[in-house]
């Protein structure tokens, strides 16, 4: 059963704070989403943010972080950043929808970052399903999302976008390094100067907010035109779809062509003449000219 209080909390004006618990009261001046707090370095926006979210923290809360000492990438990778290099960012969303649809806060997250990367850098980006941001002539990766719940009705989504690298990052023997040297690729790269990288956090905030705003109702329901509109517009930039991608199960490999995304945001894949639809954990993504051995 959800906490009556975190959930009316999180969606109503002053007279609710005070029911918050200390230490979880918003400012004055607090706005949902444009309100971030910065930290200096910490193990995990995410963690930290899980950990507010679990003491009532409203919807709506953002951390940022200069450092992270043991950033969290999905199916327990890690993620290394630059100190002081990248938007490090965690958002507690509270969605009152059918928890099948909770994903689409991720996707939500991911073109908020699209759209800033190129208001602020002018870069264009892409998505690599699910929640991966492309970029440049070689498709190398420019920003993850890591999408946590934590119970009973709170959604953390967690991103890190790379804004500048120095030409020795990332520095060998650190694990994950190698890989990210092959490819990942930062924004200043990409766009041949320094990027301000509060200038990105804003946007990228901005941009979360506008679309929460037509996603999810005062109510907390699930708006369908904004949902809709969503769902054609992830599509629409999903640079998966079409590809070619390696599909492991207990047993067996298959490789197969992405042909869309269903309603549950898994990726259907056309193996053979059948179409099957598989999560996350399953796929590894094969960008195009990658031998079929490559994540
Ligand atoms: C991935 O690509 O595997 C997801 C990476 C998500 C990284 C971000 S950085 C901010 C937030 N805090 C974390 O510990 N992880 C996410």
């Amino acid at each position: 059963m959800a906490d009556e209080r975190v959930d009316q909390s999180a969606r109503e004006g002053p007279s609710e704070q005070a029911t918050r618990p200390p230490g979880t009261q918003p400012k004055s001046g607090w706005r949902p989403f444009l309100s971030p707090e910065r930290l200096g370095e910490t193990s995990s926006t995410n963690a930290e943010l899980i950990e507010r979210a679990s003491s009532g923290a409203p919807e709506g809360t953002v951390v940022l972080a200069d450092r992270q000492s043991a950033g969290r990438g999905r199916l327990g990778r890690q993620w290394l950043d630059h100190p002081g290099g990248s938007v490090l960012c965690s958002i507690l969303f509270r969605p009152g929808w059918p928890i099948g649809c909770w994903f689409l806060g991720g996707w939500l997250v991911a073109l908020a970052a699209i759209d800033a990367c190129r208001q602020v850098a002018g870069v264009d980006a892409r998505c690599k399903w699910p929640n991966d941001l492309l970029a440049g002539a070689e498709h190398r990766k420019l920003a993850g999302v890591l999408a946590e719940t934590t119970p009973p009705d709170g959604l953390v989504v967690g991103i890190g976008i790379n804004c500048n690298w120095p030409y020795d990052f990332p520095r060998a023997g650190v694990p994950e390094a190698a890989e990210v040297a092959a490819r990942a690729i930062s924004l200043d790269r990409l766009a041949g100067e320094s990027i301000d990288r509060d200038e990105v956090a804003a946007a990228l905030l901005a941009a979360v907010a506008t679309r929460w705003s037509t996603l999810s109702g005062p109510d907390g329901s699930l708006l369908a035109p904004g949902e809709a509109k969503l769902r054609a517009e992830y599509r629409r930039v999903c640079s998966t779809i079409g590809q070619e991608v390696r599909v492991e199960l207990p047993g067996e490999v298959l490789t197969g062509r992405a042909v869309d995304v269903d309603e549950g945001g898994h990726l259907v894949v056309e193996i053979g003449s059948r179409l099957r639809a598989f999560d996350a954990a399953d796929v590894v993504h094969l960008r195009p000219g990658d031998p079929a051995t490559s994540r």
